[in-house]
């Protein structure tokens, strides 16, 4: 059997699809790119027929990715099927997905079909789709609580009309690993051209056990997994892309398997994907999460001094984890900052670099100790940042408690400097009412979060924030020592790509 484990990334389409995760096209083109580098087999990009900007986001996606497969979702009928191929058509590997729910409960409340409708559904939809490109994929929604002989024989005649990958999900998050490693094995040994399909996976997690359970069925033959980054999806989420590859990598003795995943890019794509939508890493999330490798008991940094295998499964520099030491300081030169960068993954040209290294310096300056992860933040503002309308030059804020909080901005558009004052519920809602004066863009904020980017009093304060605009949400980012400025920033941020999107509209 194939030693290989194939990564179908769906962060994109289920991911995607969740509450406070949504991306523009331009996000999720970001976000395809760094799974590619990531190294992830399938990017699921969207479900094209179930909006424009869904259309859009798989039809882009599919134009850029170079090595991945393209998978575009549909349910089984022509239509859907034909939008799919519509968007999918200029990839290098597209892969159409279809599906239908087998379980007794979908089939009568949900589609309100008997089994051998949604048995003819699924075959003729799986031919039409193969009529269009070799590689499709069937998914049997609601699989673990399906019928087994009725899944089995779904499955079968999918296999005869042409699907290539057979996806088994737990669409509520409902089986145990046990159970399901069973199911996955009684799959194995009643479909009679299986040997013709690669079995997969798509767990859910409502129970916690998406991992768990992927990993089960891994071990009895599926050899594809779909997952999305930081485990984001419907509900309490899929299973975690970053979390079932270290398993893989780490228990090599129990699993002989491999991925063609480069762990040291997960941090990075966890990250990104994180600023992109705005949602937090809980802290003690494995892998990715800020906790992931601090050791903060004595006992154990006694352990880890003496033998760092004594607490330590795997290395934080084994998924690309900014080292928790210090590395640079105000006298650290521009070779050093970009040799650090390049060791972090980052190649900047002449240009990024003078940019970066200025605020550096001036960081330097404010901050005793840099760490990575400042490092990591600086890059994320000034080098992946959007074409910026209005750039920001400055702010004084007057805040106290007996005080109206009253905030002055200056943003520059073109040669012009523009300067407004306002005053506000505090010192943010006065910096961002000063920011729309200048800007005239009505975005309303609906959501602000702020955290620090490393421990200590002198830490960076990042502030993500969502602003609504004509229906659609707009993330912004930023990162300063001073959080009234990261806050001014971080809207601004937001605004500029409001003003971007209908530019490019
Ligand atoms: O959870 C699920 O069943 C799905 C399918 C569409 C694969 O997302
Ligand atoms: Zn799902």
């Amino acid at each position: 059997m194939e030693d290989r484990v194939i990564i179908f990334d769906t962060t994109l389409r289920d991911g995607e699809q969740s509450p406070g995760c949504s991306m523009n096209v331009d996000q999720k083109i970001q976000m395809a790119k760094q799974l590619e580098r990531l190294g992830v087999d399938v990017i699921e990009a969207g479900f094209p027929i179930a909006s424009e900007g869904d259309f859009e986001s798989v039809k882009r996606i599919a134009r850029t990715m170079k090595k991945c497969s393209v998978a575009g979702l549909s349910r089984t009928t022509k239509k859907d099927i034909d939008c799919a191929w519509d968007a999918l058509k200029y990839a290098k590997k597209p892969r159409i997905h279809t599906f239908v729910a087998t379980s007794d409960i979908h089939m009568k409340h949900k589609l309100r079909k008997t089994r051998s409708e949604v048995l003819e559904m699924a075959v003729e939809c799986v031919r039409y789709a193969k009529s269009l490109t070799k590689d499709v994929e069937f998914s049997a929604e609601d699989a673990v609580r399906s019928d087994l002989d009725f899944l089995c024989k779904v499955i079968e005649a999918v296999i005869d009309a042409g699907a290539v990958v057979v996806n088994i999900p737990d669409t509520v998050g409902y089986s145990i690993p046990e159970e399901f490693g069973s199911m996955i094995l009684s799959i194995k040994k009643n479909v009679s051209n299986i040997d013709r399909a690669v079995i997969s996976v798509h767990c859910h997690n409502d129970l916690g056990l998406g991992v768990a359970n992927s990993i089960a069925a891994i071990q009895n033959g599926a050899r594809q997994v779909e997952c999305t980054v930081n485990g984001i999806g419907e509900r309490a989420g899929n299973a975690s892309l970053e979390e079932i590859v270290m398993t893989i990598h780490t228990r090599k003795d129990l699993i002989p398997l491999k991925t063609n995943v480069n762990t040291k890019e997960l941090y990075r794509s966890s990250q990104l994907l994180s600023n992109l939508t705005g949602m937090y890493v809980q802290r003690n999330k494995a892998i990715v999460g800020a906790n992931a490798f601090a050791h903060e008991a004595g006992i154990h940094q006694d352990g880890m001094l003496k033998h760092a295998q004594t607490y330590e499964i795997m290395t934080p520099q084994s998924v690309g984890f900014p080292q928790s030491m210090l590395v640079l300081g105000k006298h650290s030169g521009r070779h050093a900052l970009a040799k650090r960068y390049a060791e972090l993954g980052y190649k900047l040209s002449k240009e990024e670099l003078n940019t970066v290294y200025n605020i550096f310096t001036r960081l330097a300056d404010k901050k005793k100790d840099i760490y990575d992860a400042d490092l990591i933040a600086i890059v994320q503002d000034e080098v992946s940042h959007i074409a910026e309308t209005f750039i920001f030059e400055g702010i004084q804020v007057l805040s106290g408690s007996k005080l109206t909080p009253t905030a002055t901005v200056r943003l520059r558009k073109g040669d012009k400097c523009i300067e407004e004052s306002s005053i506000g519920d505090g010192p943010v809602d006065a910096t961002c009412r000063a920011i729309d004066k200048i800007t005239k863009v009505k975005a309303r904020l609906t959501s602000y979060s702020i955290k620090g980017v490393t421990t200590g009093k002198d830490a960076m304060g990042e502030v993500i924030v969502q602003v609504e605009f004509n229906k659609t949400n707009f993330i912004g980012r930023a990162a300063s020592t001073d959080v009234v400025e990261a806050s001014a920033k971080a809207y601004l941020n937001a605004v500029n790509r409001v003003l971007n999107n209908q530019k490019t509209k």
